[in-house]
């Protein structure tokens, strides 16, 4: 990887670490002796996912979605679905965990999609938050960091499918997608 497509670093590792913390405590009190389902939304969740569990300490049991509506750094604003729940939610609190809500299209539709299937509950944990992208009302129930209008990558976030190895959350550098 060129280290020039970086522009700057956003969240680095130890600020990462102190965000899964502090929601792993959160959810682990608010969900004691619930039902709890925490389903990680692909790819772009699972590395917070993976560390998100390891602070969790109630009772809980995963499962993964896969949906797409995004286009190189362009949301397309439709959702497409490639991968359903395997466990019936009926009756379960679920928890999202994404890697952002950006315009809110992605997690209104699961959102939904899910009370639809009478989930005893359905809540966001989101990464981070961009909220001045937002183009429906829709807020997430934990967010770990609230940050500004910029495409990021890294932590499990990729543009064009790259740079989800990255330890730490960065900027692109427009140069990347500019022209595109
Ligand atoms: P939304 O439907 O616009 O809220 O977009 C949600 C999805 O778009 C996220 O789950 C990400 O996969 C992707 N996304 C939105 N903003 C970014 C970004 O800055 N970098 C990488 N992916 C993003
Ligand atoms: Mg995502």
């Amino acid at each position: 990887m060129d280290p020039n497509d970086i522009a700057y670093v956003l969240v680095d590792e130890k600020k990462l670490k102190e965000i899964c913390q502090e929601l792993g405590k959160k959810i682990s009190e608010d969900y004691k002796g619930k039902k709890l389902y925490l389903v990680s939304v692909l790819k772009g969740s699972i590395v917070f996912m993976a560390d998100l569990i390891r602070e969790i300490t109630c009772d809980c049991q995963i499962d993964f979605l896969a949906v797409s509506s995004y286009d190189g750094a362009r949301s397309i604003g439709v959702v497409k679905f490639k991968k359903d729940l395997d466990i019936d939610p009926a009756g379960c609190d679920i928890l999202l965990v994404e890697d952002i809500l950006d315009s809110g299209v992605t997690l209104s539709y699961l959102k939904k999609f899910i009370e639809d299937r009478k989930a005893a509950s359905v809540r966001i944990c989101t990464l981070l938050d961009k909220p001045e992208n937002r183009k429906i009302d829709i807020s997430a129930d934990y967010v770990g960091m609230v940050i500004p209008d910029e495409f990021v990558i890294g932590y499990g976030l990729d543009y064009d499918e790259k740079y989800r190895n990255l330890p730490y959350v960065g900027v692109l550098a427009p140069h990347v997608y500019q022209g595109k």
